[in-house]
């Protein structure tokens, strides 16, 4: 029964659209519980296509009249679509539905957020809107008249009219329904104007509710710098009169590309000192630049087909992480996403919701909006790059635009324009998309005479559904220094795409020291025998800044593994390279911030899993404590002197400077408040002006089970800002201590500023307790039960917030035999519910695997 409600759709099933779009008009008669929807549709056969059977897809839809050709017809509707009996050439399709915005709490198709009207469709949201061939390959000029007495009234495109309770809006390119947007409230908005390169003026606006223009002109800045790095680096131009950009509270993801009519959850656009942190900031900067950076890579041109998904989101990651790396720091950025990459991706990669850059079938599309296909993917662009060089990259670019233009795309596509363009054949690189897992890749080495041989073997683990794969192409940047810390071979691309392969270098004088995988040139686990000493060399000379910041990482895992693993005393090797790096400060504050973070509790489970131990989410928490206590102690003179001298005390501004500085006055924080009681962190609440600061110093109290004080008056301070007081949601959970994680996140959601309908605020709660593992994971069961609960409570409301959530089971095979019961037991209390959605039955069918 569950599979015939929910079918698997299949990347080999694809076929053409029967009819295509020429163009389409939309009325809406907006109101909450029953707006009107009227569609006219110029349909015309497809010459691609072999048959002329007619379907639209339409979910939710009261359907009041249809008629082909302006004659009544009466189709077979049932609860996907609608099939009907059409003519043999062109004709009008025109329909008019029934709708109830208000009762949407699922947050896809046309909702009520904060008494405005907005819409989501990508993926598959148009379908609830109206009758439609609701699929990317089928791009059509919209022309959308709104009716309503709201104040402001938005669509795509360009405005062409507007009066007394309406609007007129058209969108000249051709797009596929999931880029269709519409707002309508009460907005004020904070203009501004960009001059494109070829001299054409654009109105930009962000709109927002009332009492947050304060939040709006970092996004504006970070827009323009956006509009002008596409010009400059890709040669793109904005394509239309007006750029619109609106913030919304009740959004399931960061934000949606709609053509000319961005839609954002407000975290991602929101920000001033006092309410936003430097992270905020930067991700604002990054998601405003990704969204912005779709209108080519996405919009003008797009998907075929979902399973091409990666085609655009893999390389608007990649364009965005560009972007931030010429804003801002490259190797901060470049060691900020290989963060996220292995705690994310990696473990996705290595479980039970491991999939293929391009996913070969799918239940859910939501469901596929993943890592892999985000982060991975972008990967996937980065070796392309790296393989072909920038010129190839360049030229495969322009290419790409210039070939598909227009066009609804696929991964053929993309890797042909490389091939035409360098000349490469990419037949073995394109494993790179089909299968799935992380590679790992052996280093073997040998020394003799003047020569270093360096063998790399790769091994492909299995995935779900696959077994037996084949070697990838990948680009290997290694350097070699000689024992004095000289480099003596500068970074060099050894390209691998055998099983196993050797490399000499000869001429060496002594036997080098090598530094592999420099700028984490790809996605991959490399293994190799090495020791402290060696690392600790390669933290101090290293030429590369990212395979410093790595030798730091794997130094101060080593530590901690024989000290949760053997009771082993805390490396007094990496504290003293620590020691030095820490207190050095010819160093970017940023990137010593980095080097003070300890590997994630996750990836220690991970790493515990992989050399064949069960891993204790318990004994975990406490060697990271150990630890930290430890590095608090090694730098115990220096801490204040240090915090002091970098010490941020001038106006604040959200610039990759200032914000390193912070950064790791903030990390110092957590270490000297170990040690002063408090003083210093209360202090810097007390002083703080920026959010930043005042939710470091909270976090840093929190940490060392301090602050009861200053976390009431935050929440005095902040009651009215809804992103804020998130923030004090989710700081308590996440520092909350292992047995009371659970209890604080529950006594969180008895709160009547608790709302299962905001997912930023649901978020705030269990995606905390998610990342607080050890609390998570407490031997009580307690986190186990409680997210399930809330999960079983969400689903009906919010499904594809629902079912992304549930991935905080996905390791459950990894634990103890009492954990992995209590998981499965959960996992499947949840499977086993009547009436749930397609979202997370997927989902939890694919985990319990
Ligand atoms: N395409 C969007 C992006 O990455 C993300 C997105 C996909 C999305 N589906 C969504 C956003 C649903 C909100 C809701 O830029
Ligand atoms: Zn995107």
């Amino acid at each position: 029964m569950k599979d015939a409600e929910n079918p698997t759709i299949y990347l080999k099933d694809y076929t053409p659209p029967n009819w295509l779009v020429e163009d389409v008009h939309l009325t809406f008669r907006l109101a909450p519980q029953a707006t009107r929807v009227i569609s006219r549709v110029r349909f015309t056969p497809n010459p691609d296509a072999d048959g002329r059977a007619f379907f639209l897809e339409g979910e939710d839809l009261r359907l009041i009249w249809c008629k082909i050709n302006g004659e009544d017809v009466t189709p077979q509707v049932t609860t996907v679509g609608l099939t009907c009996e059409v003519p043999e050439d062109s004709f009008v399709w025109e329909a008019e539905v029934e709708i109830a915005p208000e009762a949407n709490t699922a947050l896809e198709g046309l909702y009520m957020s904060g008494g405005m009207y907005s819409t989501q469709c990508e993926a598959q949201g148009f379908r609830k809107i109206t009758y439609y061939p609701d699929r990317p390959d089928v791009m059509a000029p919209f022309t959308v008249r709104i009716e309503s007495d709201m104040p402001v009234l938005l669509s795509n495109g360009n405005k062409v009219s507007a009066g007394d309770g309406f609007a007129v809006w058209h969108d000249p390119w051709p797009k596929p329904s999931y880029l269709f947007a519409l707002v309508a409230g009460h907005l004020v908005n904070l203009p501004g104007t960009f001059t494109t390169r070829s001299g054409k003026e654009v109105e930009l606006n962000i709109w927002v509710r009332p009492g947050d223009e304060d939040k709006c002109d970092f996004a504006l800045e970070a827009l323009k710098k956006s509009m002008t790095w596409d010009e400059e680096v890709y040669g793109r131009e904005y394509d239309l009169d007006i750029f619109n950009i609106v913030a919304v509270d009740d959004f399931n993801m960061g934000a949606m590309e709609n053509k000319g009519l961005n839609i954002f959850n407000s975290s991602a656009v929101l920000a001033n000192a006092r309410t936003a942190t430097d992270a905020n900031f930067e991700r604002i900067e990054a998601i405003i630049a990704h969204e912005y950076f779709h209108n080519w890579t996405g919009n003008r041109i797009t998907c075929r087909d979902w399973f091409q998904l990666c085609l655009k989101e893999g390389l608007t990651v990649f364009r965005d992480a560009q972007f931030t790396a010429d804003m801002r720091s490259e190797p901060v950025k470049r060691i900020s996403d290989v963060l996220d990459l292995r705690g994310r991706q990696f473990r996705e990669d290595g479980g039970p919701l491991a999939h293929p850059v391009r996913p070969e079938s799918f239940q859910e599309i939501n469901n596929f909006y993943t890592s892999t296909v985000y982060e991975k993917g972008a990967e996937v662009i980065g070796m392309l790059k790296r393989l072909v060089g920038d010129a190839g990259y360049a030229k495969a670019l322009d290419l790409y635009f210039e070939r598909h233009d227009g066009q609804a795309c696929t991964i053929e596509d993309w890797l042909k324009v490389f091939e035409d363009a360098t000349g490469r054949d990419l037949a073995q690189f394109k494993r790179w998309y089909s299968q799935a897992g992380t590679p790992k890749v052996t280093m073997r080495e040998a020394w003799k005479g003047d020569c270093y041989t360096l063998t790399l073997t790769q091994d492909l683990p299995d995935t779900p559904g696959q077994t037996d794969k084949q070697p990838q192409v990948i680009p290997f940047a290694i350097g070699l220094l000689d024992p004095s810390g000289e480099e003596v071979v500068p970074t060099t691309l050894l390209e691998l795409t055998e099983k196993e392969q050797t490399f000499t270098f000869n001429g060496l004088a002594k036997r080098p020291i090598p530094s592999p995988l420099r700028g984490f040139s790809a996605p991959i686990i490399v293994e190799r025998k090495t020791n402290n000493a060696e690392r600790a060399f390669l933290l101090q000379h290293d030429t590369d800044p990212f395979n410093r910041w790595e030798a730091g990482r794997q130094l101060a895992k080593s530590a901690l593994v024989n000290m949760i693993g053997d009771g082993a005393d805390p490396d007094p090797l990496y504290l003293e390279a620590l020691t030095t790096l820490i207190t050095d400060d010819s160093q970017d504050p940023a990137f010593r911030a980095l080097c003070l973070g300890l590997p994630s509790e996750d990836d220690l489970a991970q790493t515990f899993a992989d050399m064949g131990q069960t891993p204790d989410p318990q004994a975990i928490w406490e060697g990271r404590e150990a630890l930290r206590g430890a590095v608090s102690d090694a730098l115990a003179g220096d801490l204040a002197t240090l915090y002091n001298r970098h010490l941020v005390t001038e106006k604040f501004r959200p610039d990759a400077e200032q914000g390193g500085k912070r950064a790791l006055t903030n990390s110092l924080l957590v270490l000297l408040t170990r040690r002063d009681e408090g003083a210093a962190a209360q202090g810097q609440y007390a002083d703080a002006d920026n959010m930043t600061q005042q939710m470091g110093a909270l976090s840093a109290l929190l940490a060392n089970d301090l602050g009861s004080l200053e976390l009431a008056s935050f929440a005095d301070q902040w009651a009215h800002e809804r992103l804020v007081m998130d923030k004090w949601f989710m700081v308590q959970v996440l520092q909350a201590r292992p047995d009371l994680a659970a209890g604080v996140a529950n006594a969180l959601t008895q709160r009547p500023d608790f709302t299962m309908t905001n997912p930023n605020r649901f978020r705030a709660v269990f995606g905390a307790l998610s990342m607080n593992q050890a609390g998570f994971h407490h031997a009580s069961g307690e986190g186990y039960r409680l997210m399930a609960d809330w999960l079983i409570k969400l689903d009906p409301v919010n499904p594809q917030t629902t079912a992304r959530m549930c991935s905080a089971f996905q390791t459950w095979r990894r634990y103890d035999t009492d954990r992995r019961e209590m998981m499965q037991e959960h996992l499947q209390r949840i499977a086993d519910l009547p009436g749930l959605s397609r979202d997370t039955s997927e989902m939890v069918s694919r985990i319990l695997g």
